[in-house]
């Protein structure tokens, strides 16, 4: 019996590498290549396509968009980030190991693997997903301690199909909901990084533009009054909002193994939306509800940053975020300027807010009155006044007894 074994392949030289090495060093008859599409550039499809031709792969295309976009709209739901980042990369993980472990399923394999080192936060994402089944999971690279200079000569030897610069200046992981840069000169944490690691934003300019943004139960679902479906929503926002430079971020990053690490990420649509959701929040839930939602929302940002967005913790956060987002339903207005997607305006039915209660020319609102709030006033910050009076009683008292001693 033939033993199979499927990998997670985008045709670069990692996962190239993987391939015969998984006959040879790990003894398996059949690789089949997966490649997962949650909104690559076309290119690295092209890609994918020509080196597993050429490998004599047996080659898989799974389109997992619409399942990664409505992942990265219940993100929405959470306002989620992790360190300042909208989690593009960390969120796809989940999306493609899945996809990759349906086609190994179906096609009767035995080991199931991928092309991550063993630094970074991937393998840990899709070993989380992989390690639930019965197959074998193997991580070539991390297992023999592969090294880019090694897997270069490797490649030579064998006359693989990796063009010599085929891998960039950078390391660039790119979806729907993220485009990420790393690597190269950005290892250096105090380079300061030119206009050409961009490709999604425009240099941010004063110039501005209004958009408005339509919510339904926390979802996005409509650009300018026309109803969207979210890739499209999603594709629309990165071109519109990147064109005016918003969502850049330059940050260091900490790994979930503890290393920090310099990245650059752009992310036009997810800021835009993220800022448009909470703007919504704001005017729709009560501050008790917000406070505590922070803490809903840390815990899956934390959970989303893993790659642990299937388990039992994020469900249950869920289950409260459901809760509040069923009165999250109205517009946004946005404006795109200096690089920002501000929130401008917002309206809903369900706003917690009564122009009259907040007037100034309003006396009175139902039965209340400003002169109610004097009981209110009298009481606030009473603690403190105590304190402060009872810290100098004390003071003055301990500062006689030690002028006593010092007498004697
Ligand atoms: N550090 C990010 C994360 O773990 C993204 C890394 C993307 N990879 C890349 N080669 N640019 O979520």
């Amino acid at each position: 019996m033939t033993n199979r074994v499927a990998l997670a392949f985008s045709g670069g030289l990692d996962t190239t590498v993987c391939v015969p090495v998984l006959e040879e060093e790990y003894g398996y008859d059949e690789v089949i290549g997966v490649t997962v599409d949650v909104g690559q550039p076309d290119d690295e499809f092209e890609e994918a396509r020509e080196t597993a031709e050429a490998l004599d792969l047996d080659h898989h295309v799974v389109d997992a968009k619409a399942e990664f976009a409505d992942l990265c709209f219940d993100a929405v739901r959470a306002n989620a980030d992790y360190q300042g980042y909208p989690l593009g990369t960390a969120l796809a993980r989940p999306v493609i190991a899945k996809a990759i472990l349906r086609v190994a399923e179906e096609e009767g394999c035995d080991g199931i693997a991928h092309g991550c080192t063993g630094k970074g936060n991937d393998q840990l994402r899709f070993e989380a997903i992989w390690r639930a089944s019965d197959l074998e999971v193997i991580a070539p690279v991390r297992e023999m301690g592969m090294t880019r200079d090694w897997e270069i000569e490797y490649a030579a030897e064998r006359n693989l199909p990796v063009e010599a610069g085929n891998e960039g200046t950078w390391s660039i992981d790119t979806n729907l909901w993220s485009r990420s840069i790393e690597g190269g000169d950005l290892e250096e944490p105090d380079h300061v990084p030119g206009e050409e690691i961009y490709e999604w934003t425009t240099a941010p300019s004063g110039f501005g533009e209004e958009i408005e943004l339509g919510f339904e139960n926390g979802y996005p679902v409509s650009l300018n009054g026309e109803a969207m479906e979210p890739i499209e929503l999603i594709e629309e926002l990165n071109e519109l909002a990147g064109s005016y430079g918003v969502g850049r971020t330059d940050m260091m990053e900490d790994r979930m193994l503890g290393l920090k690490v310099r990245e650059n990420y752009e992310h036009p649509a997810a800021t835009t939306l993220l800022n448009a959701h909470e703007g919504l929040e704001a005017l729709v839930l009560t501050k008790e509800e917000r406070d505590f939602k922070q803490q809903v929302d840390a815990e899956w940002s934390q959970k989303g940053y893993e790659g642990l967005v299937d388990g039992p913790l994020v469900a249950a956060l869920e289950g409260f975020i459901e809760e509040t987002q069923t009165k999250v339903t109205g517009t946004v207005t946005i404006r795109f300027e200096g690089g920002q997607a501000r929130v401008v305006g917002r309206d809903s039915e369900y706003a917690v807010y009564s122009a009259d209660a907040a007037s100034f020319n309003t006396e009175k609102v139902g039965d209340i009155t400003q002169a109610d709030a004097t009981g209110v006033a009298k009481y606030h910050g009473y603690q403190d006044r105590i304190a402060a009076e009872a810290k100098r009683a004390a003071d003055a008292k301990r500062g006689a007894t030690d002028g006593d001693e010092s007498d004697e």
